[in-house]
């Protein structure tokens, strides 16, 4: 049997959010991406001028903020709508300074107590793919299928400057790459939930793989799982 809930973790721009949307589409599944809610937080508490550093304010936001993940509402390339706070929060959420501040907002514990119940209420209803950084350790240890995905630092930090000179940024290579590492070493070292590959997970490593490379590879594991 196909798995049902097919769990996807990995790094800052691994390629989780393209591959897992390309898989979901192929199964027909729903496409569930978990970092958007990090980031749909970390937006609203921006623009309501809180502290990023004060976590009582940002986790009493969390638990009362009310976060939609729609389908597409605007032909502009978008994934999904996002709303939050009774505005659109689509293209606000990858914004750099949700970026630089996102990592923070996500180690602390009523922030991720809150998301994890939202996202498990999603993820139960089967036939999801669901991505993140904790699916296959702690919001879905026992999900169906595990994937961790990664590429190498250089290689991530690339993409992502391609992406953001893609939106018409004007940034420095030098800088998304100290990014990234930044955010490797917050979310990897953090207390509750840190980035890392469950004991059961497969791994894959899109280094230097095109994205068919690595979507062929990721439903070869998906087939040979439903296989048993
Ligand atoms: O996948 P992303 O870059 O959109 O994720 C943004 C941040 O959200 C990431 O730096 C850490 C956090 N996150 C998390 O802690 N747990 C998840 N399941 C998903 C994202």
């Amino acid at each position: 049997m196909t798995p049902t809930i097919i769990a996807i973790d990995g790094p800052a721009a691994s390629g989780k959010s393209t591959i897992g949307e390309l898989l979901a589409k192929k199964l027909g599944y729903l496409y569930f991406d978990t970092g958007v809610m990090y980031r749909a937080i970390t937006a609203v508490a921006l623009n309501h001028h809180l502290a990023i550093s004060d976590e009582n304010a940002i986790t009493e936001l969390a638990e009362q903020v009310q976060i939609d993940i729609l389908p597409p509402d605007q032909n502009d390339g978008r994934q999904y709508t996002i709303r939050a706070d009774a505005r659109d929060l689509t293209w606000e959420i990858r914004q750099r300074d949700v970026d630089a501040n996102v990592s923070t907002v996500s180690t602390y514990r009523g922030v991720r107590a809150a998301m994890k119940s939202q996202q498990r209420r999603v993820g139960e209803r089967g036939r999801v793919v669901m991505v993140g950084r904790d699916i296959g350790t702690v919001v879905f240890p026992d999900a169906d299928l595990k994937i961790y995905l990664d590429a190498s630092e250089d290689e991530r930090a690339r993409r992502r400057h391609r992406e953001r000179i893609a939106r018409g940024e004007r940034v420095d290579f030098e800088n998304v790459l100290q990014e990234i590492r930044k955010r490797d070493e917050i979310d990897s070292t953090r207390s509750v939930a840190p980035l890392k590959k469950a004991d059961d997970a497969v791994m894959v490593d899109s280094t230097g793989l095109s994205i068919d490379d690595v979507l062929a590879r990721v439903l070869e594991i998906v087939e040979r799982s439903a296989r048993g």
